[in-house]
Order: structure tokens, then C-alpha cells, then sequence
């Protein structure tokens, strides 16, 4: 029996073209039933409210969002088609290998519901044209963060024409070149074929595989943003149903505290600010108060409802404005709510230079709180293993770093603590802090038991970080040809109230405002800021995305203001030999003139053709932007790797390279095939182990690209030092013969970055590798209704040598996807009204251009690994620029808050 009465029912049902009789709760949805009582788990569920699509299927052939239809209405008979019933890894559905062959499986967490979803299509419609396609996804709100869309329509079209008997399934899959060398191809990533056939199991898939015994947590959460805890009465909640344990900071044995691990000793907080249960105050929305542990969700969550916790409200600052504000109080009571300040001081002092300069341009602006929003809301599980260590799965994309954050929190030595990253769908950044992990640990530990804990979307957008808002001043000074000759800037960073890395996310200010430009003098400051919105969180690009919106923006007002056009103004001051970053690093490669030429005439023709394309309804523009990241955590960043030989002849690597749905798996396989060419060996004979503490070695966390750089440098090693000990004449040792000479078949290997991190004036070299990119934005204002159509990305990228071509693409559409998010549509400041993916402001497929342009500049890193940089932040530097600069471009209206919704245009407009 439920909440609201017996309502048990009988269906008898295909599934996969087997009879099914079911007795069922009728109020389940079908995805409940088809995934717990089934246990087909290939159907996905991500938002659980019909916004995704992840949980697709067919139902008498007709397309279904399973989490939305109720079993008591689902017919008896009804034909249910899930993925596991059109193909098998050994006998894939053309859909399914046209999925793995462009690529349409990153994180692959939305891949069967597309999958699914495009089968309902080319069912009904065989000949299906590219808007077709683009149409039916729209219509069916199959949503992704990952891919940009392109190559799901790409693999949708090729299916069709397998399917048609244009195109063979040999001709569409891929083929390994005759020199057997993987490296820059577009061999599909090893998950691939999991991802697309439903077999992945990810989070919520394994925690319906647990054990019996296994404990449902629901936690009781906050409802306002900031008050002291008088209270927590769990008496009642207790004695409800099918409660085990009520969880709460007196179970906890160790501090209770995560750190937020600070960076620099200048700040002025010591970084023990967050709980993991609260004790004594709130200090954001869906703050973690109390953990029901139960032996069903429901009877979880029905208890929490009846946890009783007594709050004195305290005033919340919701901004950094409001928090810096004369009479606010500490919100961490004993540190300033400025915790940490950073400075740049890069050559002569700027007010002279100012004072004399031809051309002066100084503007705000503000980029704001970028929900990361990921098709599968947070997860994870934990339990002690048999040799009574603590063991927890979730989505962490820094596994050591995490297990160093909350062991002491927990009262865990950290040799007792085993972290595991299950397959993610989809972080982009937002997992390298820990979310869950002290939840499920601290709840594992206090009952003895395995216990298992899955968000839903409310919670993923309310309870996990987000990008942080800055708030910027930017001030550039030109002689009259253009050429820049001083900035100042004034940076203030919205980190909510947990500090973990907000300081160096400051010092990301001091790094990007202004970089690709050779700017000799630099004066600035910028400060981290404690509030009690969201706390800040990565996310992709890291502080690029504000601080370059800044001076992309100002760059076209200054361009303006000179009488020049934007791209040779450019031109004019990117960095070539002699230029230094706004740290004073010398490049490592001089190719954004390269980007800015490959790029102009593309830049003319766009130029004239939205001319020609305007009309007064509908205003064309174009505008362009320059992104740069850093691949690499400051300084001298370490990876280690163990290779090892096994006896049947295969390699085994053991590292973290974590994946948020990038495809680390892929990076890691290129890179140790490259690696050991000189073995002959075949990619599907390495084998991959990674991110699992108690296994590999800390090859750090995923974040900053700096995985396929400085993991990818320690494969490199580890690689080369089993070779070395493999030698033997011109040939090399077999697995018995290193045994029998006594020769270790397992090697450690290392990296670490020649770098230095920065000092008090922003000054130092803090990355070996960079990344540079020229976007272009096509633009459409509509002037009745202020909303904006981005018709066509160009992106002209340097990301050194290319690992793998799929991947590579994949991320640089992807990116550029949630840079038009970025700049048109996401936010999460209004904690209600964004706590859903509509309401956020998720771009679905007919946001996204399918005219996405790539072209690569592969200048050679000297230290990166075969000459690769990273990746994955570079198509979300500065894309949203562009398209703000596009705005302007077609109708004069200057955007410097984003997002750029309808209404602001529309007010420009007026
Ligand atoms: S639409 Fe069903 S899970 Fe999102
Ligand atoms: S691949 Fe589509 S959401 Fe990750």
C-alpha cells in the first residue's frame, strides 16, 4: 500500500516482443516499472518530468516518454519497445552503430531515448530530410548536454539510409587504418557500444542492483537560504513506516566539516565551512539537514517529510553586492564575507598611461550563475566492503581529491576510505566538488548497511554547485591604430558560501581577463565572495567564460570607438613572439593569427550575406570572439599511470582519468596505443582501469583539460618505462620472459607540468599547454519579439594534435551548444523558477544551429603528449560573446548582462 491507497492492477503487456503479465502499482510509470520491476535498465530516466526524453520508448509504435505515462494507462496488449529490443552489442540496430560512428554517445545517458525516439521516426517517415529529424527531436523534447545535436542527426540520416539499403552497415562502421594506428582517427570510445545499446549502467541502474538489504536515503533539506538551527526534532519521523536510522550531525563521528581545500595562504577563511550535516546554521537552499535511511524510497521520503526542524531565519544574501553590503553580516561567522583577494600587476602602472592614451573604453558586465545540467541528476552509493573500508560510487571526477576532502569530516583515515566513479551522465565540471559523497558515506557508516541515494532534477539544480557569477569593471586603453596599451579591471566572484576553490577560480580573473592580447600593462583586483545563493562549483572553462565575455565584449566596443573593424582589431593585438599572457607567460604557440586568418574570409562573406539576409522584422548580424584556456591546474600538475603487462599479452593501465561523458576512456586508449605503437599491439588488447582509489594512482581530478596533457604525459611514461624493461635487442619480451629474467612487468609513471603557479600580482607561468579559438556567430534578432536565432557557429580551434577526431568534435559542438545557452537562455538565480530544465532555460535542438562550422590549427604543443593540448573548455571560453557581439552587430543592441533573453533585447530595441 502508498501514499493515497491501494491502487494494485493487473496488465498484461509485450515487452521486446515477449507476453508480460505484470502486477503493478497503477500510479508507477512505465519507466518504474520497465526499470525496478523489469529490470531493463537500458531506459534512462533523467529529469523523471517529461523534459528529457531520456526515458524513450515505444509504445504501439508511437513515441513515449515512459517516466510520464502511468501504468493504469498503458492499454493491456500494448506493443512496449525498449532499446535492449532492437539490437545487442553483437547484433547492433543501424541506429545504434550510426550512433557509435559519429560519435552521438559522449556521456550516452540520452542516447537510447534518441535512439529510441528517432526508431519512432524512421518507422513512420524513412526518407526523413535533416529538419525532418531536427523537428521530430524538438517535438519529442529529446534533450543532450553533450553533443550539440549535430551528429545525432548526422547518425539518424546514415541510419536511414542502411535502413533503405543506400549504405551498408560495413561502409558506417568504423574501420582501422592499415598502419593500425588509432591516434587522431575517429575510432568510436571503448563505452560506445554499452552507451548505445542500453547496457551502460550508470548510477541509478547499479543501485536497483544492489543488495536486498540495501538502505533508500531521502534527505530533509532546507527551504530558505540562510538561518540558525534552534532545532531538530526526528521523533516522529521515526516511528513512520520502514525507517531504519535517522541520520543526523550527531551520527557523524569525525568534523563534520568538508574542506574546501584552500589554495592560497592569503585566505583569509581556513576552508572547514561546509557541513556535511548541518549542526548550527543553513547557509544556502537544500542544505542537507537530516538522512532518512529506509527500507523504500517512498517510506524515505515520507518520513523526511515529518522531520521537524525549528530555524531562526537570518537575512540572505543572495548576490555579491548584497553579502559585500557595509551591514551584512559574516555569513561564516569570524571570517569576512571577502575571504580572498587577488591582484594584477602586470608593467608600469596603468593611471598614466590611461590619462594619455588616444582611446579609452570602460564598461560592466556580468555572467551569471550557469546551471551545468546534465541529463542524469546526481547519484551515488556507498557501503563497507569486506576488508571494512568505506566505499563510495558516485559521479566524482576527482576521486583522491574528494577522498581528502571528507574522510576527516567523516572521521575516516583516508587509507579506510575507497572512492569509485560509476559511469557519469554528464558533469561538465559540477563533480569536482563533492556533492553526495559525505551523505552516502556518513549514512553507510552509521547504519552498517549499503545505502543508496539518487536526486531528482529539483535537487541536482538546487543542491549542487553552479557556475559562479562575476561581476566585472574593464577598462582598455588604445592608441589611435589600435594598438592596446593598458587594462584594468575589477572582478568580484559570487562563490555562495563554500569556498572549496573559489580562490583560485578569483585568480582565474587575473589569468583570462583580456588574454590573447598582448597587454603590457595590467593593473587590477579582483575578490572572492561568500553568499548564500548556490555555492560555486566548476564548470567548464572555468572562469573564462566571465572573464573573457568582459573583454570580448569591450573589444568590439573598442573597435567601435576606433572606427576599426573587431577582426583586425584583433589581428592587430593577438599574441605573437615577443607578447606575453596577462600573467607574463610567453605563449607556447603564436597561432591566433593563424585562427584570425583562416577565419577572415569566412568572416566577409557572413558579414555581407547578413546584410543582404535583413530585413525590418528579422535583423542579421555577425559577431566574433577570442577564447583561450590554460590546460592544467595551476603549476607544477602531477599525474602518475601504471602500465602493466599481463600474461596473456595484453597492457593493463591503471590511472584517474575521470569522465564526466568526454570520453576519457578514449583520450586514455589513444593515448597508451600511440604510446606503445612500437609493440604492435591492438586497442582492444589495452586494457583500461580507471578511476577507482583503490586500484590506480592518482592521476588527479578531471577539470581544466588537463587530462590529455598531463595524464596523458604520465600514460606516456608508464607506457615507455614497460617498453625500456620489455626490450631486448630489436624486438621485445614476451609476459614469460620477463618473468623468468626477473624483470617487473608493472611500471609507475609520472608527469609533472613544467609550471609555475602565479603570486600576489597574478604573475607567474601556471600552464604548459594552452588552448586558442576563434568563434564566429551568425546571428537573426527578431525585432517584434527581442528573441535571437543563432544561425551558424564557426569555430577555428587549436588544440595542438588531435587524440581523436570524434571526440574532439564532439566536444567542441557540445560546447558551443552551452555557450548559446550561456548567452541566450540559462540561469539558475531564480531558486524556484530555474530548479527544473524548461524553467532553466535547457536549449533543446531548435536552439542549436545545425550549421556548426570546425576547423583545427594542430600547432604541436612541445609539452603535450604526441603534441596534444586539452580540450574540452575551449568551445566554451567565448562563444557567447560572439553571439552577443552578433546581437549588436544586427540591431545595435549592446547585451552586457547575460542571458540575453527576449525582453532585454526588446528593450534595447526601444
Ligand atoms: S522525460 Fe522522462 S526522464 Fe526526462
Ligand atoms: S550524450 Fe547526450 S546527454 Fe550526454
Amino acid at each position: 500500500m502508498r501514499d493515497g491507497g491501494n491502487t494494485m492492477i493487473k496488465k498484461e503487456i509485450v515487452v521486446n516482443g515477449v507476453p508480460k503479465r505484470l502486477v503493478v502499482n497503477g500510479e508507477d510509470t512505465l519507466a518504474q516499472v520497465l526499470r525496478s520491476n523489469l529490470k531493463l535498465t537500458g531506459t534512462k530516466v533523467g529529469c523523471s518530468e517529461g523534459q528529457c526524453g531520456a526515458c524513450t520508448v515505444l509504445v504501439d509504435g508511437k513515441v513515449t516518454r515512459s517516466c510520464a505515462a502511468k501504468m493504469k494507462r498503458v492499454t493491456d496488449g500494448a506493443q512496449v519497445t525498449t532499446i535492449e529490443g532492437i539490437g545487442t552489442p553483437d547484433n547492433l540496430h543501424p541506429l545504434q552503430m550510426a550512433w557509435m560512428a559519429h560519435g552521438g554517445a559522449q556521456c550516452g545517458f540520452c542516447s537510447p531515448g534518441f535512439i529510441m525516439s528517432a526508431k519512432g521516426l524512421l518507422d513512420t517517415n524513412p526518407n526523413p530530410s535533416r529538419d525532418d529529424v531536427r523537428e521530430w527531436f524538438n517535438k519529442n523534447r529529446n534533450a543532450c548536454r553533450c553533443t550539440g545535436y549535430k551528429q545525432l542527426v548526422d547518425a539518424t540520416m546514415d541510419a536511414a539510409k542502411v535502413l533503405r539499403g543506400e549504405m551498408s552497415m560495413d561502409e558506417l562502421a568504423f574501420k582501422i587504418p592499415e598502419d593500425g594506428r588509432i591516434w587522431g582517427t575517429k575510432y568510436p570510445r571503448p563505452s560506445a557500444i554499452a552507451k548505445v545499446t542500453g547496457t551502460c549502467d550508470y548510477g541509478a541502474d547499479l543501485g536497483l542492483k544492489l543488495p536486498e538489504e540495501t538502505l533508500q536515503l531521502a534527505l530533509v533539506q532546507a527551504k530558505v537560504s540562510h538561518a540558525l538551527i534552534k532545532s531538530i526534532d526526528t521523533s516522529e519521523a521515526g516511528l513512520m513506516p520502514g525507517v531504519h536510522k535517522i541520520v543526523t550531525h550527531k551520527d557523524i563521528k569525525g568534523k563534520n566539516r568538508i574542506t574546501g581545500l584552500i589554495t592560497f595562504p592569503s585566505n583569509k577563511g581556513d576552508g572547514w565551512d561546509r557541513p556535511i550535516l548541518c549542526d548550527e546554521k543553513v547557509f544556502q537552499y537544500g542544505d542537507a539537514i537530516a538522512i532518512v535511511c529506509a527500507d523504500t524510497m517512498s517510506h524515505a521520503k515520507a518520513a523526511a517529510e515529518k522531520v521537524k526542524v525549528e530555524l531562526e531565519e537570518l537575512p540572505a544574501y543572495m548576490s555579491a553586492p548584497a553579502a559585500m553590503a557595509e551591514d551584512a553580516i559574516e555569513i561564516h561567522p569570524g571570517t569576512p564575507n571577502i575571504y580572498f583577494e587577488q591582484r594584477i600587476a602586470k608593467g608600469e602602472e596603468t593611471a598614466p598611461i590611461f590619462d594619455k592614451a588616444d582611446v579609452v573604453v570602460e564598461n560592466d558586465y556580468y555572467v551569471g550563475r550557469q546551471p551545468h545540467m546534465p541529463i542524469e541528476p546526481d547519484v551515488g552509493f556507498a557501503y563497507v566492503n569486506d576488508d571494512g573500508k568505506l566505499v563510495i560510487h558516485s559521479k566524482s571526477i576527482g576521486l583522491h581529491l574528494h577522498l581528502y576532502m571528507i574522510a576527516p569530516g567523516l572521521g575516516v583515515e583516508p587509507e579506510n576510505l575507497v572512492m569509485v566513479q560509476n559511469p557519469a551522465g554528464g558533469t561538465f565540471g559540477y563533480k569536482f566538488s563533492p556533492t553526495m559523497e559525505a551523505l552516502v558515506g556518513a549514512a553507510a557508516l552509521a547504519t552498517g548497511r549499503p545505502v543508496y541515494l539518487g536526486y531528482n532534477y529539483f535537487q541536482q539544480q538546487t543542491y549542487t554547485g553552479k557556475r559562479s557569477p562575476f561581476f566585472m569593471n574593464v577598462r582598455m586603453a588604445a592608441n589611435k591604430d589600435g594598438k592596446l596599451l593598458g587594462m584594468e579591471t575589477d572582478w568580484s566572484v559570487d562563490h555562495g558560501p563554500y569556498s572549496e576553490f573559489g580562490d583560485l577560480l578569483t585568480l582565474r580573473g587575473a589569468q583570462f581577463i583580456g588574454s590573447g592580447y598582448d597587454i603590457a600593462n595590467i593593473r587590477g583586483m579582483g575578490r572572492t565572495v561568500c553568499t548564500n545563493h548556490s555555492w560555486g562549483s566548476a564548470f567548464r572553462a572555468y572562469g573564462s567564460p566571465q572573464s573573457e565575455f568582459a573583454s570580448e565584449v569591450l573589444m568590439d566596443e573598442l573597435a567601435e570607438k576606433l572606427g576599426m573593424d573587431p577582426l583586425e582589431l584583433r589581428y592587430k593585438n593577438a599574441y605573437r613572439k615577443g607578447s606575453t599572457t596577462p600573467t607574463g607567460q610567453d605563449p607556447e604557440v603564436y597561432s591566433i593569427p593563424d585562427l584570425i586568418d583562416t577565419l577572415r574570409p569566412k568572416y566577409e562573406a557572413a558579414m555581407k550575406k547578413a546584410k543582404a539576409d535583413s530585413t525590418d522584422d528579422v535583423k542579421r548580424g555577425v559577431g566574433i570572439s577570442l577564447g583561450v584556456y590554460g590546460s592544467g591546474l595551476d603549476g607544477p600538475d602531477t599525474a602518475e599511470v601504471d602500465a602493466e603487462l599481463n600474461a596473456d599479452g595484453t597492457v593493463s593501465i591503471f590511472t584517474t582519468w575521470h569522465d564526466h561523458g568526454q570520453g576519457a576512456d578514449m583520450g586514455a586508449m589513444a593515448t597508451a596505443h600511440e604510446a606503445l605503437l612500437p609493440l604492435g599491439i591492438a586497442p582492444d588488447k589495452i586494457r583500461l582501469y580507471l578511476n577507482d582509489t583503490s586500484i590506480c594512482p592518482n592521476g588527479g581530478p578531471a577539470g581544466g583539460s588537463r587530462s590529455q596533457v598531463v595524464v596523458g604525459q604520465g600514460i606516456k611514461a608508464a607506457c615507455n618505462m614497460l617498453l625500456e624493461g620489455m626490450k631486448k635487442g630489436s624486438g621485445f619480451r614476451t609476459y614469460d620472459e620477463m618473468v623468468a629474467e626477473n624483470i617487473p612487468t608493472k611500471y609507475r609513471g609520472s608527469w609533472t607540468a613544467p609550471a609555475n603557479a602565479c603570486d600576489e600580482n597574478g604573475q607567474g607561468k601556471p600552464f604548459a599547454c594552452y588552448m586558442y579559438g576563434m568563434f564566429m556567430a551568425e546571428v537573426a534578432v527578431d525585432t517584434k519579439t527581442g528573441d535571437t536565432t543563432v544561425e551558424k557557429m564557426t569555430l577555428i580551434g587549436d588544440i595542438g594534435k588531435i587524440a581523436n577526431k570524434l571526440v574532439v568534435d564532439g566536444q567542441m559542438y557540445g560546447g558551443i551548444a552551452q555557450g548559446i545557452g550561456l548567452a541566450l537562455t540559462e540561469d539558475f538565480e531564480d531558486i524556484q523558477k530555474h530548479s527544473s530544465m524548461r524553467g532553466a532555460g535547457f536549449p533543446y535542438i531548435k536552439r542549436i544551429p545545425d550549421n556548426m562550422e570546425l576547423h583545427y590549427i594542430e600547432s604541436e604543443r612541445p609539452d603535450g603528449p604526441f603534441g596534444a593540448s586539452g580540450v574540452g573548455e575551449l568551445p566554451l571560453t567565448c562563444p557567447h560573446a560572439a553571439i552577443i557581439n552578433g546581437i549588436y552587430n544586427a540591431c545595435g543592441v549592446r547585451i552586457t548582462k547575460l542571458p540575453a533573453l527576449p525582453e532585454k533585447v526588446l528593450a534595447g530595441l526601444k
